[in-house]
Protein backbone atom coordinates (compact mmCIF):
# COMPACT_ATOMS: atom_id res chain seq x y z
CA UNK A 1 0.00 0.00 0.00
CA UNK A 2 1.08 3.64 -1.11
CA UNK A 3 -0.10 6.60 1.52
CA UNK A 4 -0.66 10.03 -0.06
CA UNK A 5 -1.08 12.66 2.33
CA UNK A 6 -0.86 16.82 1.65
CA UNK A 7 -3.26 18.41 -0.39
CA UNK A 8 -5.59 17.09 -2.85
CA UNK A 9 -8.36 18.44 -4.90
CA UNK A 10 -11.18 16.38 -6.10
CA UNK A 11 -13.76 17.02 -8.60
CA UNK A 12 -17.51 16.58 -7.51
CA UNK A 13 -20.51 17.08 -10.14
CA UNK A 14 -20.03 20.41 -11.29
CA UNK A 15 -17.14 21.37 -8.87
CA UNK A 16 -14.05 20.97 -6.83
CA UNK A 17 -13.03 19.62 -3.17
CA UNK A 18 -10.27 21.64 -1.73
CA UNK A 19 -9.11 19.50 1.01
CA UNK A 20 -5.60 21.12 2.18
CA UNK A 21 -4.67 17.82 4.20
CA UNK A 22 -6.03 14.89 3.41
CA UNK A 23 -4.78 10.84 3.07
CA UNK A 24 -5.51 8.63 -0.30
CA UNK A 25 -4.12 4.67 0.39
CA UNK A 26 -3.57 2.86 -2.92
CA UNK A 27 -3.28 -1.16 -3.50
CA UNK A 28 -2.72 -2.82 -6.53
CA UNK A 29 -3.73 0.67 -8.79
CA UNK A 30 -6.32 0.89 -7.15
CA UNK A 31 -7.99 3.47 -3.93
CA UNK A 32 -8.36 1.85 -1.28
CA UNK A 33 -9.43 4.71 1.64
CA UNK A 34 -9.80 7.97 1.29
CA UNK A 35 -9.59 10.23 4.39
CA UNK A 36 -10.71 14.04 3.33
CA UNK A 37 -9.27 15.19 6.83
CA UNK A 38 -6.51 13.47 8.09
CA UNK A 39 -3.29 14.41 10.40
CA UNK A 40 -0.60 12.34 8.75
CA UNK A 41 -0.05 9.44 6.64
CA UNK A 42 0.94 7.17 10.00
CA UNK A 43 -2.19 7.82 11.75
CA UNK A 44 -4.26 7.51 8.44
CA UNK A 45 -2.84 3.98 7.68
CA UNK A 46 -3.19 3.10 11.28
CA UNK A 47 -7.16 3.87 11.04
CA UNK A 48 -7.30 1.38 8.00
CA UNK A 49 -5.36 -1.39 9.87
CA UNK A 50 -2.43 -0.68 7.58
CA UNK A 51 0.73 -1.90 8.85
CA UNK A 52 3.52 -2.16 5.78
CA UNK A 53 2.94 1.24 3.64
CA UNK A 54 5.19 3.93 2.10
CA UNK A 55 4.56 7.29 1.90
CA UNK A 56 4.39 9.81 -0.53
CA UNK A 57 4.46 13.04 1.47
CA UNK A 58 2.67 15.88 -0.65
CA UNK A 59 2.41 18.17 2.84
CA UNK A 60 5.36 20.71 0.98
CA UNK A 61 3.61 24.11 0.51
CA UNK A 62 2.99 24.74 -2.99
CA UNK A 63 2.16 21.04 -4.10
CA UNK A 64 -1.23 19.12 -4.30
CA UNK A 65 -2.76 16.36 -5.87
CA UNK A 66 -5.20 16.11 -8.63
CA UNK A 67 -6.76 13.33 -10.85
CA UNK A 68 -5.14 12.62 -14.18
CA UNK A 69 -7.04 14.70 -16.93
CA UNK A 70 -9.29 13.25 -19.40
CA UNK A 71 -8.91 13.84 -23.60
CA UNK A 72 -11.85 12.78 -24.86
CA UNK A 73 -10.79 14.06 -28.54
CA UNK A 74 -7.31 13.97 -29.84
CA UNK A 75 -5.96 13.00 -33.15
CA UNK A 76 -2.49 11.71 -32.44
CA UNK A 77 -1.10 11.36 -36.21
CA UNK A 78 -2.01 15.20 -36.73
CA UNK A 79 0.30 16.03 -33.42
CA UNK A 80 3.07 17.58 -35.63
CA UNK A 81 0.60 20.13 -37.55
CA UNK A 82 0.51 21.81 -34.23
CA UNK A 83 0.21 25.61 -34.52
CA UNK A 84 -0.43 25.08 -38.26
CA UNK A 85 -4.12 25.76 -39.78
CA UNK A 86 -3.52 29.06 -41.03
CA UNK A 87 -6.82 31.20 -41.65
CA UNK A 88 -8.41 27.86 -43.29
CA UNK A 89 -12.17 26.43 -42.11
CA UNK A 90 -13.24 22.92 -41.35
CA UNK A 91 -13.62 21.36 -44.71
CA UNK A 92 -10.23 23.30 -46.29
CA UNK A 93 -8.18 22.64 -43.57
CA UNK A 94 -8.83 19.04 -43.59
CA UNK A 95 -7.57 18.90 -47.64
CA UNK A 96 -4.92 21.16 -47.34
CA UNK A 97 -3.27 19.84 -44.00
CA UNK A 98 -5.21 17.04 -42.28
CA UNK A 99 -5.33 14.67 -45.05
CA UNK A 100 -1.89 15.07 -46.42
CA UNK A 101 -0.28 14.81 -43.14
CA UNK A 102 -2.82 11.46 -41.74
CA UNK A 103 -1.69 10.00 -45.07
CA UNK A 104 1.99 9.51 -44.45
CA UNK A 105 1.75 7.70 -40.86
CA UNK A 106 1.06 4.40 -43.55
CA UNK A 107 4.92 4.45 -43.15
CA UNK A 108 4.79 2.44 -39.89
CA UNK A 109 8.43 4.30 -39.18
CA UNK A 110 6.66 7.85 -39.16
CA UNK A 111 4.03 6.31 -37.14
CA UNK A 112 6.47 5.09 -34.95
CA UNK A 113 7.74 8.89 -33.86
CA UNK A 114 4.39 11.03 -34.11
CA UNK A 115 3.14 8.35 -32.17
CA UNK A 116 5.70 8.08 -29.29
CA UNK A 117 5.58 11.38 -29.49
CA UNK A 118 2.35 12.56 -28.83
CA UNK A 119 1.69 10.07 -26.28
CA UNK A 120 4.79 11.52 -24.06
CA UNK A 121 3.91 14.72 -24.40
CA UNK A 122 -0.04 14.30 -23.71
CA UNK A 123 1.38 12.04 -20.16
CA UNK A 124 3.74 14.79 -19.35
CA UNK A 125 0.87 17.41 -19.58
CA UNK A 126 -1.07 15.41 -17.21
CA UNK A 127 -3.40 13.35 -19.51
CA UNK A 128 -3.84 10.12 -18.14
CA UNK A 129 -6.52 8.86 -20.26
CA UNK A 130 -7.07 9.82 -23.69
CA UNK A 131 -9.70 8.93 -26.44
CA UNK A 132 -7.54 8.82 -29.50
CA UNK A 133 -8.34 8.80 -33.71
CA UNK A 134 -5.84 6.89 -35.59
CA UNK A 135 -5.73 6.99 -39.29
CA UNK A 136 -6.86 4.93 -41.74
CA UNK A 137 -4.06 2.24 -41.71
CA UNK A 138 -4.22 -0.95 -39.81
CA UNK A 139 -0.77 -1.76 -38.77
CA UNK A 140 -0.24 1.75 -37.51
CA UNK A 141 -3.59 2.13 -35.76
CA UNK A 142 -2.04 -1.11 -34.01
CA UNK A 143 1.34 0.70 -33.23
CA UNK A 144 -0.62 3.33 -31.32
CA UNK A 145 -2.04 1.21 -29.06
CA UNK A 146 1.13 -0.77 -28.35
CA UNK A 147 2.63 2.69 -27.61
CA UNK A 148 -0.17 3.97 -25.17
CA UNK A 149 0.18 0.50 -23.44
CA UNK A 150 3.96 0.69 -23.43
CA UNK A 151 4.20 4.37 -21.90
CA UNK A 152 1.71 3.66 -19.55
CA UNK A 153 -1.12 5.74 -20.83
CA UNK A 154 -5.07 4.55 -20.56
CA UNK A 155 -6.72 4.76 -24.14
CA UNK A 156 -9.08 4.62 -26.29
CA UNK A 157 -8.29 3.84 -29.98
CA UNK A 158 -9.52 3.99 -33.17
CA UNK A 159 -8.54 3.32 -36.71
CA UNK A 160 -10.36 6.06 -38.68
CA UNK A 161 -13.12 5.07 -41.10
CA UNK A 162 -13.44 7.30 -44.35
CA UNK A 163 -15.07 5.31 -47.20
CA UNK A 164 -15.98 8.61 -49.40
CA UNK A 165 -15.43 11.71 -50.55
CA UNK A 166 -11.84 12.11 -49.15
CA UNK A 167 -8.97 12.06 -51.91
CA UNK A 168 -8.15 8.85 -53.37
CA UNK A 169 -4.63 8.43 -51.83
CA UNK A 170 -6.22 8.71 -48.37
CA UNK A 171 -9.78 6.52 -48.13
CA UNK A 172 -10.82 3.43 -47.44
CA UNK A 173 -10.65 0.85 -50.42
CA UNK A 174 -14.13 -0.12 -50.10
CA UNK A 175 -16.76 -1.22 -47.74
CA UNK A 176 -15.50 -4.79 -47.50
CA UNK A 177 -11.90 -3.43 -46.83
CA UNK A 178 -12.90 -1.33 -44.23
CA UNK A 179 -14.88 -3.70 -42.20
CA UNK A 180 -12.01 -5.95 -42.66
CA UNK A 181 -10.19 -3.39 -41.15
CA UNK A 182 -12.36 -2.11 -38.36
CA UNK A 183 -12.69 -5.69 -37.24
CA UNK A 184 -8.49 -6.32 -37.57
CA UNK A 185 -8.14 -3.33 -35.42
CA UNK A 186 -10.51 -4.24 -32.81
CA UNK A 187 -9.55 -8.14 -32.63
CA UNK A 188 -5.87 -7.16 -31.96
CA UNK A 189 -7.18 -4.58 -29.35
CA UNK A 190 -9.39 -7.28 -27.64
CA UNK A 191 -6.32 -9.56 -27.95
CA UNK A 192 -3.98 -7.56 -25.58
CA UNK A 193 -6.31 -8.43 -22.73
CA UNK A 194 -5.56 -5.33 -21.05
CA UNK A 195 -9.07 -3.98 -20.95
CA UNK A 196 -8.95 -1.80 -18.39
CA UNK A 197 -5.91 -0.21 -20.05
CA UNK A 198 -6.82 0.24 -23.82
CA UNK A 199 -9.99 0.09 -25.13
CA UNK A 200 -11.29 -0.11 -29.13
CA UNK A 201 -13.37 1.98 -30.42
CA UNK A 202 -15.19 2.20 -33.47
CA UNK A 203 -14.43 5.36 -35.65
CA UNK A 204 -16.16 6.95 -38.42
CA UNK A 205 -14.52 10.16 -39.15
CA UNK A 206 -17.60 11.95 -39.65
CA UNK A 207 -20.66 11.78 -41.73
CA UNK A 208 -19.27 12.92 -45.42
CA UNK A 209 -16.74 10.60 -45.44
CA UNK A 210 -18.71 7.77 -44.64
CA UNK A 211 -20.99 5.71 -46.68
CA UNK A 212 -24.82 5.00 -45.14
CA UNK A 213 -23.78 0.80 -46.02
CA UNK A 214 -20.47 1.35 -43.78
CA UNK A 215 -22.09 3.66 -40.97
CA UNK A 216 -25.24 1.10 -40.65
CA UNK A 217 -22.24 -1.54 -40.44
CA UNK A 218 -20.52 0.02 -37.58
CA UNK A 219 -22.98 0.62 -35.77
CA UNK A 220 -24.59 -3.02 -35.75
CA UNK A 221 -21.11 -4.17 -34.97
CA UNK A 222 -19.79 -1.89 -32.61
CA UNK A 223 -23.56 -2.44 -30.75
CA UNK A 224 -23.29 -6.54 -30.90
CA UNK A 225 -19.93 -6.09 -28.98
CA UNK A 226 -20.96 -3.57 -26.88
CA UNK A 227 -17.96 -1.18 -27.86
CA UNK A 228 -17.38 2.93 -27.81
CA UNK A 229 -18.17 4.69 -31.07
CA UNK A 230 -16.48 7.97 -31.45
CA UNK A 231 -17.13 10.84 -34.62
CA UNK A 232 -18.19 14.49 -35.06
CA UNK A 233 -21.05 16.50 -35.10
CA UNK A 234 -22.29 19.69 -36.21
CA UNK A 235 -18.61 21.49 -35.90
CA UNK A 236 -19.03 23.66 -38.66
CA UNK A 237 -21.69 25.08 -40.79
CA UNK A 238 -20.42 23.82 -44.51
CA UNK A 239 -20.30 19.96 -43.27
CA UNK A 240 -24.28 20.57 -41.82
CA UNK A 241 -25.09 22.05 -44.96
CA UNK A 242 -23.14 18.80 -47.02
CA UNK A 243 -24.69 16.33 -44.39
CA UNK A 244 -27.84 17.60 -45.14
CA UNK A 245 -27.62 17.12 -49.23
CA UNK A 246 -25.66 13.88 -49.01
CA UNK A 247 -28.37 11.79 -46.57
CA UNK A 248 -31.67 13.89 -47.37
CA UNK A 249 -33.64 11.53 -45.79
CA UNK A 250 -32.49 12.04 -42.31
CA UNK A 251 -34.10 14.43 -40.11
CA UNK A 252 -30.76 15.84 -39.03
CA UNK A 253 -27.05 15.60 -38.97
CA UNK A 254 -27.91 13.36 -35.53
CA UNK A 255 -30.59 11.83 -36.74
CA UNK A 256 -28.05 10.63 -39.67
CA UNK A 257 -26.14 8.86 -36.82
CA UNK A 258 -29.27 7.54 -34.99
CA UNK A 259 -30.76 6.53 -38.49
CA UNK A 260 -27.05 4.27 -39.04
CA UNK A 261 -27.17 2.82 -35.36
CA UNK A 262 -24.60 4.81 -33.97
CA UNK A 263 -26.16 6.50 -31.03
CA UNK A 264 -25.34 4.54 -28.38
CA UNK A 265 -24.88 5.15 -24.76
CA UNK A 266 -20.88 4.51 -25.50
CA UNK A 267 -20.90 7.17 -28.53
CA UNK A 268 -19.19 9.65 -27.84
CA UNK A 269 -19.79 13.23 -30.07
CA UNK A 270 -17.04 15.62 -30.48
CA UNK A 271 -18.12 19.59 -31.11
CA UNK A 272 -21.83 19.50 -31.45
CA UNK A 273 -21.68 22.95 -31.55
CA UNK A 274 -25.11 23.72 -33.73
CA UNK A 275 -27.51 20.95 -32.33
CA UNK A 276 -31.06 22.06 -32.27
CA UNK A 277 -33.21 21.58 -29.01
CA UNK A 278 -34.31 18.53 -31.21
CA UNK A 279 -31.40 16.87 -31.61
CA UNK A 280 -30.11 17.14 -28.16
CA UNK A 281 -33.39 15.48 -27.41
CA UNK A 282 -32.50 12.70 -29.37
CA UNK A 283 -28.80 12.77 -28.01
CA UNK A 284 -29.81 12.54 -24.11
CA UNK A 285 -32.25 10.15 -24.56
CA UNK A 286 -29.64 8.08 -26.41
CA UNK A 287 -27.70 8.71 -23.46
CA UNK A 288 -24.50 9.78 -25.36
CA UNK A 289 -21.86 11.84 -24.55
CA UNK A 290 -19.79 15.08 -25.99
CA UNK A 291 -16.80 16.11 -26.41
CA UNK A 292 -16.23 20.55 -25.99
CA UNK A 293 -13.51 21.11 -28.02
CA UNK A 294 -13.19 25.10 -27.50
CA UNK A 295 -9.63 25.32 -28.80
CA UNK A 296 -10.25 23.77 -31.54
CA UNK A 297 -13.87 25.75 -32.41
CA UNK A 298 -11.95 28.79 -32.35
CA UNK A 299 -8.77 28.08 -34.17
CA UNK A 300 -10.93 26.50 -37.25
CA UNK A 301 -13.34 29.53 -36.53
CA UNK A 302 -15.84 27.09 -36.25
CA UNK A 303 -18.43 28.46 -33.87
CA UNK A 304 -19.08 29.00 -29.91
CA UNK A 305 -20.56 25.68 -28.15
CA UNK A 306 -23.21 26.86 -25.51
CA UNK A 307 -21.78 24.88 -22.30
CA UNK A 308 -24.32 26.05 -20.09
CA UNK A 309 -26.60 24.70 -22.12
CA UNK A 310 -25.55 21.87 -22.15
CA UNK A 311 -24.49 21.29 -18.23
CA UNK A 312 -28.09 22.06 -17.56
CA UNK A 313 -29.22 19.46 -19.61
CA UNK A 314 -28.39 15.43 -18.74
CA UNK A 315 -25.87 15.21 -21.43
CA UNK A 316 -22.71 13.94 -19.89
CA UNK A 317 -19.96 15.82 -22.05
CA UNK A 318 -15.94 16.79 -21.00
CA UNK A 319 -12.92 18.25 -22.84
CA UNK A 320 -10.93 17.48 -25.92
CA UNK A 321 -7.44 19.04 -27.36
CA UNK A 322 -8.93 18.08 -30.74
CA UNK A 323 -5.24 17.67 -31.70
CA UNK A 324 -4.41 19.47 -34.35
CA UNK A 325 -7.92 21.56 -35.04
CA UNK A 326 -6.59 22.14 -31.13
CA UNK A 327 -2.91 23.46 -31.56
CA UNK A 328 -2.25 22.62 -28.08
CA UNK A 329 -1.96 18.67 -26.52
CA UNK A 330 -2.83 20.28 -23.15
CA UNK A 331 -6.07 19.88 -21.54
CA UNK A 332 -5.21 22.16 -18.90
CA UNK A 333 -5.12 24.87 -21.52
CA UNK A 334 -8.26 23.57 -22.75
CA UNK A 335 -9.74 23.85 -20.06
CA UNK A 336 -8.43 27.27 -19.23
CA UNK A 337 -9.94 28.49 -23.14
CA UNK A 338 -13.04 26.84 -22.77
CA UNK A 339 -13.51 29.09 -19.57
CA UNK A 340 -13.00 31.91 -21.74
CA UNK A 341 -15.41 31.09 -24.27
CA UNK A 342 -18.13 30.52 -21.97
CA UNK A 343 -17.14 34.45 -21.35
CA UNK A 344 -17.87 35.23 -24.74
CA UNK A 345 -20.99 33.77 -24.98
CA UNK A 346 -22.28 35.51 -21.81
CA UNK A 347 -20.80 38.72 -23.37
CA UNK A 348 -23.42 38.31 -26.57
CA UNK A 349 -26.44 36.74 -24.57
CA UNK A 350 -25.51 39.55 -21.68
CA UNK A 351 -26.31 36.22 -19.28
CA UNK A 352 -23.53 35.97 -16.25
CA UNK A 353 -25.14 32.31 -16.12
CA UNK A 354 -23.58 31.32 -19.16
CA UNK A 355 -19.67 31.20 -17.74
CA UNK A 356 -18.37 28.78 -16.57
CA UNK A 357 -16.05 28.90 -13.30
CA UNK A 358 -12.43 27.38 -12.95
CA UNK A 359 -14.18 24.54 -11.00
CA UNK A 360 -16.23 23.82 -13.00
CA UNK A 361 -14.14 23.78 -16.51
CA UNK A 362 -11.42 21.82 -13.90
CA UNK A 363 -14.12 19.39 -13.54
CA UNK A 364 -14.87 18.89 -16.92
CA UNK A 365 -11.39 18.22 -17.38
CA UNK A 366 -11.63 14.88 -15.47
CA UNK A 367 -14.85 13.86 -14.11
CA UNK A 368 -16.76 15.65 -16.79
CA UNK A 369 -14.66 13.40 -19.17
CA UNK A 370 -14.68 9.92 -17.64
CA UNK A 371 -18.78 10.79 -17.75
CA UNK A 372 -19.16 11.06 -21.11
CA UNK A 373 -16.72 8.02 -21.65
CA UNK A 374 -18.86 6.38 -19.50
CA UNK A 375 -15.67 5.00 -17.73
CA UNK A 376 -16.65 7.55 -14.48
CA UNK A 377 -17.23 4.49 -12.14
CA UNK A 378 -13.37 3.59 -12.22
CA UNK A 379 -11.90 6.97 -13.27
CA UNK A 380 -12.21 11.00 -13.22
CA UNK A 381 -11.78 11.89 -9.26
CA UNK A 382 -10.29 10.00 -6.67
CA UNK A 383 -13.07 7.78 -4.97
CA UNK A 384 -12.29 4.01 -2.61
CA UNK A 385 -12.41 1.60 -5.70
CA UNK A 386 -11.73 4.20 -8.44
CA UNK A 387 -8.41 3.26 -10.18
CA UNK A 388 -5.65 5.80 -9.21
CA UNK A 389 -4.70 8.10 -11.91
CA UNK A 390 -3.32 11.24 -10.55
CA UNK A 391 -1.01 14.01 -11.10
CA UNK A 392 1.06 16.21 -8.32
CA UNK A 393 0.91 19.71 -8.84
CA UNK A 394 3.56 21.90 -7.92
CA UNK A 395 3.56 25.72 -8.02
CA UNK A 396 7.16 26.14 -7.21
CA UNK A 397 9.14 24.27 -9.95
CA UNK A 398 12.04 25.14 -11.65
CA UNK A 399 11.51 27.85 -14.24
CA UNK A 400 7.50 28.24 -12.59
CA UNK A 401 5.42 30.21 -14.85
CA UNK A 402 3.03 30.48 -11.21
CA UNK A 403 4.83 32.68 -9.00
CA UNK A 404 3.24 32.30 -5.31
CA UNK A 405 3.75 35.14 -2.76
CA UNK A 406 4.50 34.23 1.23
CA UNK A 407 1.43 35.71 1.88
CA UNK A 408 -0.77 33.09 0.15
CA UNK A 409 1.05 30.49 2.05
CA UNK A 410 0.20 28.11 4.19
CA UNK A 411 -2.44 26.47 2.20
CA UNK A 412 -4.16 24.84 4.60
CA UNK A 413 -5.42 28.27 5.48
CA UNK A 414 -8.53 30.03 4.68
CA UNK A 415 -9.47 29.76 0.57
CA UNK A 416 -5.76 29.64 -0.16
CA UNK A 417 -5.39 26.37 -1.62
CA UNK A 418 -8.36 27.40 -3.87
CA UNK A 419 -7.02 30.61 -5.03
CA UNK A 420 -3.60 28.40 -6.06
CA UNK A 421 -5.60 26.06 -8.05
CA UNK A 422 -6.95 29.06 -9.91
CA UNK A 423 -3.31 30.76 -10.73
CA UNK A 424 -2.68 27.05 -11.82
CA UNK A 425 -5.40 27.24 -14.42
CA UNK A 426 -4.70 30.39 -15.61
CA UNK A 427 -0.74 30.64 -16.07
CA UNK A 428 0.25 26.85 -15.47
CA UNK A 429 1.61 24.55 -17.73
CA UNK A 430 3.65 21.43 -17.91
CA UNK A 431 6.33 22.27 -16.05
CA UNK A 432 4.24 22.65 -12.90
CA UNK A 433 2.85 18.66 -13.54
CA UNK A 434 6.23 17.22 -11.65
CA UNK A 435 4.98 13.66 -11.37
CA UNK A 436 1.86 11.45 -13.27
CA UNK A 437 0.55 8.21 -11.69
CA UNK A 438 -1.34 5.37 -14.19
CA UNK A 439 -3.37 2.59 -12.11
CA UNK A 440 -0.73 3.37 -9.20
CA UNK A 441 2.25 3.15 -11.59
CA UNK A 442 4.40 6.25 -11.62
CA UNK A 443 4.44 6.89 -15.79
CA UNK A 444 5.78 10.41 -15.72
CA UNK A 445 9.09 12.14 -13.05
CA UNK A 446 10.53 15.59 -13.47
N1 LIG B 1 -14.14 16.41 -39.03
C1 LIG B 1 -13.72 15.38 -39.78
N2 LIG B 1 -12.44 15.11 -39.57
C2 LIG B 1 -12.02 15.99 -38.64
C3 LIG B 1 -10.76 16.21 -37.99
O1 LIG B 1 -9.75 15.54 -38.23
N3 LIG B 1 -10.72 17.21 -37.08
C4 LIG B 1 -11.82 17.97 -36.79
N4 LIG B 1 -11.72 18.92 -35.88
N5 LIG B 1 -12.99 17.79 -37.39
C5 LIG B 1 -13.10 16.81 -38.30
FE1 LIG C 1 -11.50 16.13 -34.33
Amino acid sequence: TTVFFGAIVNPARRALEYLPQAAIGVREGEIVFFDRHAESASASAATHNIKNFDTVDLSKTTSFLFPGFIDTHIHAPQYPNSGIFGKTTLLDWLTTYTFPLESSLKDPKIAQDVYSRVVKKTLANGTTTAAYYATVHVESTKKLADICLSQGQRALVGRVCMDQNTPDYYRDASVEEAKKSDREVVEYIQSLNKPDRILPIITPRFAPSCTGEIMSWQGDYAQKNNLHIQTHISENKGEIAWVKELYPACKSYADTYHQHGLLTEKTLLAHAIYLTDEELNLVEQQKCGLSHCPISNSSLTSGEFHARKILDRNIPFGLGTDVSGGYAPSILSTARHGLLVSRHVAMKSENDADKLSVDEVLYLATLGGAEALKLDSKIGSFEVGKKFDAQQIDLETNGSPVDIFDWELPISEGNKLENLVHKWLFNGDDRNTSTVWVNGDKVVTK
